[in-house]
C-alpha cells in the first residue's frame, strides 16, 4: 500500500487520531491525504497532502483540522459516484474514516457498494457506536460536561435552587447517565427511557419537606427542553428553579488523556488492519484488546445499558 486517504467528524481526540494515522504511515512509507470538509470535500476532490510535520502540535486540539460538514450530495448515488472518482483520480488505495454512525454508514456505503477499502475509527460524543465500549471523544464530552455541572452545583447548593442541566444527545442518552452519576444528580431523562413528570414533580415535594434544598436534573436535547422541564416545575411546586444548557461546549475543547490514547491506539491499529488488506469494518478496543468488527454490525443501533444505572442514581442520591 503506497496512498491512503483520512477524512474525519469533528469531536475531541480526532485531531490526534488524524496524528497517529499519519505519523504511522510514515513509518510505514505510506503517503497521506487528508480529505477536506468530509464527504463533501472527497466529493469536490478537496484534498491536502498530510505529512509528519503537518500534524505536530495539534494531539491537544479540539475539533479536526480537517473541517468537517454534513453532506446531502454524498446521500445520493451520483454523489457517491462522484466521491469514488476523487478516490481513484488520486490512487488512493484505502480510506481510513473517523466519525460516528453517519460516517460510519458512509465509509460501509464506500466499501460495500463501490469495493473501496475502508475501515471506521469510532470517535462520536455519544459513544453509540454498536460493539464498540468506547468511541474517541466521549470521555472528553462527560469531563466537560461534569466540571460544568460541579460549578452549577455551587450556585444550586447556595442559593436552595433547583437547576435542569440540558446535555448533548440528539438520541443518545449516553452523556446524560454518565454525568448524572458522576455529577451525583437526582434525576436524569435520557430518549432511551419513559419518564413521568408527576413522579419528578412529587419526589421534589416530599424531598423539600424533609429538609433537601437544592436538586439537579440532567436532560438530554433529544429527550425534552430544559426549558419546558423547569416551566413545569416551577408552574407546579413554585420553587426557584433555573436551567442550563451546556451545548457544543462539550463537542470541543482539549481531549483528555484517555481520548488522547484511544485516538493513538485506535488510529494506529487501523492503518495495521488497512495494510494487512481489511475493509469494511471498525476499529475498536473493547476490553482494552484492539479488534475489528464488520462496520454493518457498527452502524446499528447501540442499546445501552440503562435500568440498572438510572436505578444506582437513584440510590445514591
Ligand atoms: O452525534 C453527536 C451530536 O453532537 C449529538 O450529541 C447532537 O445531538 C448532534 O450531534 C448535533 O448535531 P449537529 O452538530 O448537526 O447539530
Amino acid at each position: 500500500m503506497k496512498k491512503i486517504g483520512i477524512l474525519t467528524r469533528d469531536c475531541a481526540g480526532i485531531n490526534a487520531a488524524i496524528r497517529a494515522v499519519v505519523r504511522v504511515a510514515c513509518y510505514n512509507n505510506i503517503e497521506v491525504l487528508g480529505i477536506q470538509r468530509g464527504y463533501e470535500g472527497l466529493i469536490n476532490g478537496e484534498i491536502v497532502s498530510l505529512k509528519r510535520f503537518d500534524v505536530s502540535g495539534i494531539i491537544n486540539r479540539g475539533g479536526t483540522i480537517l473541517k468537517t460538514v454534513r453532506s446531502k450530495k454524498f446521500l445520493t448515488q451520483e454523489g457517491r459516484e462522484k466521491a469514488v472518482e476523487t478516490i481513484k483520480k488520486n490512487k488512493i488505495e484505502g480510506l481510513i474514516v473517523i466519525g460516528g454512525n453517519g460516517s460510519l454508514k458512509g465509509a460501509h456505503l464506500l466499501a460495500n457498494q463501490y469495493n473501496i477499502p475502508v475501515i471506521g475509527i469510532p470517535a462520536t460524543i455519544d459513544n453509540d457506536i454498536n460493539g464498540v465500549d468506547l468511541a474517541i471523544g466521549s470521555d472528553t464530552a462527560v469531563n466537560v460536561a461534569v466540571d460544568a455541572l460541579d460549578k452549577i452545583r455551587d450556585t444550586a447548593t447556595s442559593l436552595e435552587r433547583i437547576f435542569v442541566v440540558e446535555v448533548m444527545g440528539r438520541n443518545s442518552g449516553y452523556i446524560a447517565m454518565q454525568v448524572a452519576l458522576a455529577g451525583g444528580c437526582e434525576e436524569v431523562l435520557v430518549p432511551e427511557r419513559e419518564f413521568e413528570i408527576d413522579k419528578v414533580l412529587e419526589e421534589i415535594s416530599a424531598g423539600y419537606k424533609i429538609g433537601k434544598i437544592s436538586w439537579i436534573i440532567i436532560v438530554a436535547e433529544g429527550k425534552a427542553k430544559a426549558q419546558d422541564i423547569a416551566q413545569t416545575i416551577i408552574e407546579n411546586t413554585g420553587y426557584e428553579t433555573r436551567v442550563a444548557v451546556l451545548g457544543y461546549i462539550q463537542r470541543g475543547g482539549s481531549p483528555t488523556a484517555l481520548d488522547r490514547i484511544m485516538a493513538a491506539r485506535l488510529g494506529s491499529f487501523a492503518v495495521d488492519v488497512l495494510r494487512k488488506g481489511e475493509s469494511d469494518k471498525c476499529v475498536c478496543a473493547n476490553e482494552n484488546k484492539l479488534s475489528t468488527i464488520p462496520l454493518e454490525i457498527a452502524i446499528q443501533t447501540k442499546q445501552i445499558e440503562i435500568e440498572n444505572y438510572y436505578r444506582l442514581i437513584k440510590i445514591l442520591t
